[in-house]
C-alpha cells in the first residue's frame, strides 16, 4: 500500500479518537471501537475511506450520533477527496465482556465513596409526602445542569418514583453487560426504577428492597464523576434516610417543608435522623410559600414553617441549618413539570429569567458553597 494511503488511515484514525462515545464518555478508539479505517483508490481520482465501526450494543440509541460523528471527522480531512463507508457491526460478547470488565476494574464498587471523589451530594427529604420534594429535586437538578455542573439524580423513591415523569423520559437504560447506562434528559444523568419494566423492576425490587435498589443505582451505574448527584427520597422520617447515610456516607440532606406547622413538624423529624447516622443537614426548603395573586401576597398554607424547622434543627444538632429558599406556589411547577420539562428551563435547556428560577440558582450556588 502506498504511504499515500497508509497515512490517510493513520489521519482518519487520529480524528475518531476525538469521537467521544456519548455513554460512557470516552473515546471510541480507546473503547476499541473502531476495528478498521481502509483507505483504496477510486478510478475517480477519489480514496473510498471504509470504517469498521463495531458498536457496544446492537441498536445502540445513540448509534446515529457516533455515526454523524464519524462522517463529520471524515469530512474535515481536506487534503483529498474521501468517500466515506461506515460498516457497523457490534462487538463479540468476549470483546464486550473485556471492555466492561476494565472500566469497572477501573471504578470500584460504589464510585462515591472513593475517598477524594468530588461530587457533591443532596439527599432531598421531608417529612411528609406531596410537598414538593420531587418537584424540587427535579428543577434543582436542571439549574444545576443549565449552570454548567456535570449533574446526576436518583430517583430514591422506588414505590412512588417521578423523575422519568417530570424529566420526559420514556427510554430505557442501555444495559452493557449488566452496566447501566443513565438516561441523559435536560442535560441531567437520571436513573429511576421507573426506567425499567417487567422483569427488570422486579429485579430490582427484590431483596431488602430499599438500600439493595440505592447500593444498585451507585454501584452498577455507569456515572462517571458527576459534580453533582441529587437523591428524591421517598416521604418518611427514617428508613431511607439512613440507608442513604450508609450507602453514602458523604451525602447532605436539605429538607423540604411547606409552610403549615403540620408539615414542618414531621420535616424536623425527618431531619433528626442526622443525631443518629452521620449526615450532615445542608439546610431547608419552603416549597409552596406564598402565591401571588393581583399584587398581593398570599400565604395560602399559613406561614413560618420552614423558619421552624431550619430553628429547631440548628438547636438540636448544634450547627447552623439555614433556611436556604422559599418558593412560591405556581401553577407552572405542575403544568410544565407534568409536560416533562422542568419549569426552571426554556425549551432549548437555558434557565429562564423567572423569579422561580433565580431562586433556584441561589438555592444552587448555597449548597455548592462549602
Ligand atoms: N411550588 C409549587 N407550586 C405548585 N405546584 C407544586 C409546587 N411544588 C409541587 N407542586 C405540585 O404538587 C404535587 C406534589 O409535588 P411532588 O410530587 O413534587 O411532591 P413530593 O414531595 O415528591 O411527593 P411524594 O411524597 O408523593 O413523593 C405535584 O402535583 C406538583 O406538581
Ligand atoms: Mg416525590
Amino acid at each position: 500500500m502506498s504511504d499515500a494511503l497508509q497515512h490517510i488511515e493513520a489521519e482518519i484514525f487520529n480524528r475518531l479518537s476525538r469521537v467521544i462515545d456519548p455513554e460512557l464518555g470516552r473515546s471510541i478508539t480507546d473503547l476499541g471501537m473502531i476495528s478498521g479505517v481502509d483507505a483504496v483508490p477510486r478510478p475517480d481520482d477519489g480514496i473510498d475511506v471504509t470504517i469498521h465501526v463495531e458498536l457496544t450494543v446492537k441498536d445502540c440509541p445513540l448509534s446515529e450520533t457516533i455515526i454523524r460523528q464519524i462522517d463529520d471527522a471524515v469530512a474535515s480531512y481536506s487534503d483529498a477527496t474521501l468517500v466515506p463507508h461506515i460498516e457497523v457491526s457490534s462487538m463479540s460478547q468476549d470483546k464486550l465482556a473485556g471492555l466492561v470488565a476494565d472500566l469497572k476494574a477501573e471504578r470500584r464498587q460504589n464510585p462515591f465513596t472513593v475517598p477524594g471523589v468530588k461530587t457533591r451530594i443532596f439527599a432531598i427529604a421531608s417529612g411528609k409526602g406531596g410537598v414538593g420534594k420531587s418537584s424540587v429535586t427535579a428543577n434543582l437538578a436542571a439549574t444545576f445542569a443549565a449552570m454548567g455542573y456535570d449533574t446526576a439524580a436518583i430517583d430514591a423513591d422506588i414505590y412512588g418514583f417521578s423523575l422519568p415523569r417530570l424529566f420526559g423520559v420514556h427510554a430505557q437504560p442501555t444495559n452493557l453487560n449488566g452496566m447501566l447506562m443513565p438516561v441523559t434528559a435536560w442535560g441531567v444523568k437520571l436513573m429511576s426504577i421507573g426506567m425499567f419494566a417487567g422483569a427488570d423492576r422486579a429485579i430490582l425490587w427484590r431483596g431488602p428492597r430499599l438500600q439493595r435498589s440505592l447500593e444498585q443505582f451507585l454501584s452498577d451505574v455507569w456515572w462517571g464523576e458527576p459534580d453533582v448527584l441529587l437523591l428524591d427520597l421517598a416521604p418518611g422520617t427514617g428508613d431511607m434516610a439512613i440507608s442513604v447515610a450508609q450507602t453514602l456516607p458523604n451525602a447532605e440532606l436539605v429538607v423540604v417543608t411547606t409552610p403549615q406547622p403540620s408539615a414542618s413538624d414531621i420535616a424536623v423529624r425527618s431531619g433528626l435522623v442526622a443525631l443518629q447516622v452521620p449526615m450532615r443537614v445542608r439546610g431547608v426548603v419552603e416549597n409552596m410559600s406564598y402565591y401571588d395573586h393581583k399584587g398581593e401576597r398570599l400565604r395560602i398554607f399559613g406561614q413560618g414553617g420552614g423558619q421552624r424547622v431550619a430553628q429547631q434543627l440548628t438547636s438540636a444538632l448544634g450547627y447552623d441549618v439555614p433556611l436556604m429558599a422559599q418558593l412560591p406556589l405556581l401553577p407552572e411547577i405542575r403544568e410544565v413539570g407534568e409536560s416533562g420539562r422542568p419549569a426552571v428551563l426554556n425549551q432549548d435547556g437555558t434557565l429562564t429569567g423567572t423569579p422561580l428560577a433565580a431562586e433556584f440558582k441561589s438555592l444552587a450556588q448555597q449548597l455548592m458553597q462549602s
